[in-house]
């Protein structure tokens, strides 16, 4: 399609139609659809069709009743499966196997491509530093590199080499940006950041997705800095545009343009899209404001043709390399009969059983024994619902730990415990079916019962430990002096230290998906070692957020026999468990730390080595995590920053040297001028098991 061309035939109506995006969130139902305004091709895209037919229905009104038969684009929240659901991201980030993540998006967008869906807003690519926000389950963690890393599979997963064939879709990179920064962990609240912080912390994850070749970004809803990001041409023009190179389609967040006169920003609609269409948002999300004014901005000379030109021609592009205006129908008997397959439910699996990280293992609690007696308690263990965790896809169901234990004949009994919906407690159940059992297996966390859902936009918690009836049903089964293990879910870092002090043995996931329970029996048995580690550091207590590992070491870094340093009076110095922190069934030990040379050159690339042992007595798979700390900078440096890892399986007994390179080039932040600098000087290098601990070395930059 020679979209140059096209462009130059449309009126400022149809233009215009192009950056609006409609659903049935605004449209309450179809029905209501102002086929009119479709025909007259002045709606552009959708959000959320998800029947098959409704999807074609729209198509033919668009291509074949409209007068240049621009064909729609149909956009999803395809976040972690459609009929497969595989782990929600952050627990996927917790295998450290980004190729993984790259094939577990491949098989979404597959699933959604069949039915209709083209664009996928997907990877949310934010950090989450702060365990209170009720988003951290959608992205990759709290580390810069971690999160690159997977940014880019997940943009390779969705995308493929080709996103016109019928198998992959358009990726968006989300939420443009430092949207999860918000004070408070407030899900839309102000973010006030530092430019290095933005630059250093959390543009990496977009900067990989773009060079992956990432298709759009969604900008975010918080004011940034006192602008509010629809509208805030300095992040959308200089930094993503131009810094970034981002060369794509820009979409607001649902309602965010509408929003920016909430904000106290703009004065009225016409003025937002002003600002929003001046600062360079393409498509407007579930507002009208583009719709109602731009072709009067455009005629009064506010707003430059070339401008709305612009993009409109990114959005013609984007259908364009879909291969929409070729192939703009779906086959509906196809789209109809898709559903999980032999093959995605095997990998829904081997993704969760990777997922599951293990905390704590007193007195190897865990491996269960195959003919112990199992007392199953706590609503989550029985729910198919709470398998999943936020934005499921189009098909429920799940195995759950209760189901999988039947389900395969071990013998297990089942007790409710607690009702997250009305907040009852059986205790006299819990306590009867603990007493008949050799363990109990107690599961806890956040669920999707519990006042709606516990995490996800808008679920911000101020307390993030585990609910209160939840605590006090552990305390009630502790005097039975069964053992205890508890499988805890949940959608953020939370704060365990009160269940860490109770039970024997703590395995943890976010919600895992379709193949939940079978996974987690998998565990239980040990028919598969837990290899995962943590992604976000998880507090002692609730007043630690915001609380991430490569925070700066401050003038007066806490310790505990000093009055004056940085820490509570009322809580630990340290984490519950470190950022990286992952038990396993076996143990490891690393020794012989070595290092290529001990000074470096930009360009050069440093070569760290490690010799890993398995000390245990089973097969395990080790995360092997690199950390440097640049000691004297012109700006502060963080005491620690993942840059390398390798994930290795060892046999017990053996031993393996594990190589990780990591470029130089690498070690470098903006400084003061915000130019990217390496500099010069001391550095320390540390590989280990997790963020707090490892072997360690120095070398030096020159
Ligand atoms: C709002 C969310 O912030 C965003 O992540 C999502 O993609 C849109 N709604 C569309 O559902």
């Amino acid at each position: 399609m020679d979209i140059k061309k096209l462009l130059s035939q449309m009126t400022i109506e149809e233009k215009i139609g192009q950056l609006l995006q409609c659903g049935p969130s605004i449209y309450r139902n179809f029905e209501e659809i102002r086929w009119d305004t479709l025909r007259s091709g002045e709606i552009g895209s959708f959000i959320r069709v998800r029947d098959p037919e409704m999807v074609n229905k729209l198509q033919r009104c668009a291509v074949e009743e409209s007068r240049l038969g621009i064909p729609l684009v149909f956009a999803d929240d395809i976040i972690h499966g459609y009929f497969t659901n595989f782990p929600v991201p952050a627990a996927e980030a917790c295998s450290w196997e980004p190729e993984l993540a790259r094939r577990t998006a491949e098989v979404a967008a597959k699933e959604a491509r069949v039915s209709g869906i083209q664009w996928t807003y997907a990877p949310m690519v934010d950090l989450a530093r702060d365990a209170r926000w009720g988003r951290n389950s959608e992205g990759a963690g709290e580390d810069p590199y971690l999160a690159s890393v997977f940014a880019k599979a997940r943009v390779e997963g969705f995308q493929g080499d080709d996103i016109s064939s019928d198998t992959h879709v358009a990726a968006c990179a989300k939420h443009f940006a430092g949207y999860s920064a918000c004070m408070g962990g407030r899900d839309y609240n102000s973010v006030e950041m530092s430019c290095q912080t933005l630059y250093d912390m959390f543009l990496p994850p977009f900067k990989s997705a773009i060079d992956a070749g990432v298709a759009t970004v969604m900008s975010a809803f918080h004011d940034f800095n006192g602008v509010p990001c629809a509208g805030n041409r300095w992040l959308l023009r200089d930094v993503l545009r131009d810094d970034l190179d981002f060369k794509g389609v820009l979409i607001s967040d649902a309602g965010a343009v509408g929003q920016m006169q909430v904000h106290g920003y703009t004065e009225d609609e016409r003025d937002t899209a002003k600002k929003a269409m001046d600062a360079g948002t393409d498509i407007e999300m579930a507002t009208f404001t583009y719709n109602h004014h731009l072709k009067e901005l455009v005629e009064n000379g506010e707003i430059p043709m070339e401008m709305l030109d612009e993009a409109v021609e990114r959005v013609l592009d984007l259908k364009n390399r879909l291969g929409l205006f070729e192939n703009p129908y779906i086959d509906v008997e196809k789209a109809n009969s898709i559903g999980a397959t032999e093959q995605s439910i095997a990998l829904a699996r081997e993704c969760s059983r990777k997922s599951i990280v293990l905390l704590k293992n007193d007195n190897k609690t865990l491996p269960l024994n195959r003919k112990s007696k199992i007392a199953v308690i706590g609503a989550l263990a029985g729910n198919e619902d709470d398998m999943h965790d936020v934005w499921s896809g189009k098909n429920k169901n799940a195995t759950t730990i209760y189901g999988a234990l039947k389900a395969n004949n071990y013998d297990a009994m089942y007790a409710k415990g607690y009702d997250l919906k009305t907040d009852e407690v059986f205790i006299e159940d819990a306590n009867r079916v603990a007493n008949e059992c050799d363990v109990i297996l107690f599961v806890a966390g956040e669920g999707v019962n519990y006042q709606g859902f516990m995490s996800g936009e808008a679920r911000n918690r101020s307390d993030i430990e585990i609910p209160k009836l939840q605590q006090k049903l552990l305390k009630e089964l502790k005097r039975t002096g069964k053992p205890i293990v508890a499988y805890i879910f949940s959608g953020r870092p939370l704060a365990l230290r009160n269940v860490d002090e109770t039970v024997d043995a703590i395995l943890w996931s976010g919600g895992l998906g379709t193949e939940a329970g079978n996974a987690v029996m998998d565990v239980l048995f040990g028919d598969y070692n837990p290899s995962a580690k943590l992604v976000w550091t998880f507090p002692t207590s609730n007043g630690q957020s915001p609380y991430f590992y490569n925070h700066n070491n401050t003038g007066k870094p806490p310790i505990a026999e000093i009055w004056y340093s940085s820490k509570y009076i009322d809580a630990p110095i340290g984490a519950q468990y470190p950022f990286g922190y992952g038990l396993s069934y076996t143990s490891f030990k690393y020794d012989n730390l070595q290092i290529s040379s001990k000074e470096f050159s930009i360009d050069d690339v440093l070569e760290a080595s490690v010799e890993v042992t398995n000390t245990g007595d089973c097969f395990g798979e080790e995360i092997v995590e690199l950390y440097v700390r640049d000691l004297v900078g012109s700006m502060v440096r963080p005491v620690r920053e993942l840059k390398g890892f390798d994930k290795i399986g060892l046999n017990p007994g053996e031993k393996k040297t594990v190589v990780i390179k990591v470029p130089i080039k690498n070690l470098g932040f903006h400084n003061q001028k915000m130019e990217y600098v390496v500099e010069p000087g001391k550095f320390m290098l540390y590989v280990g098991p997790d963020s707090a601990s490892g072997l360690e070395t120095e070398f030096f930059v020159k």
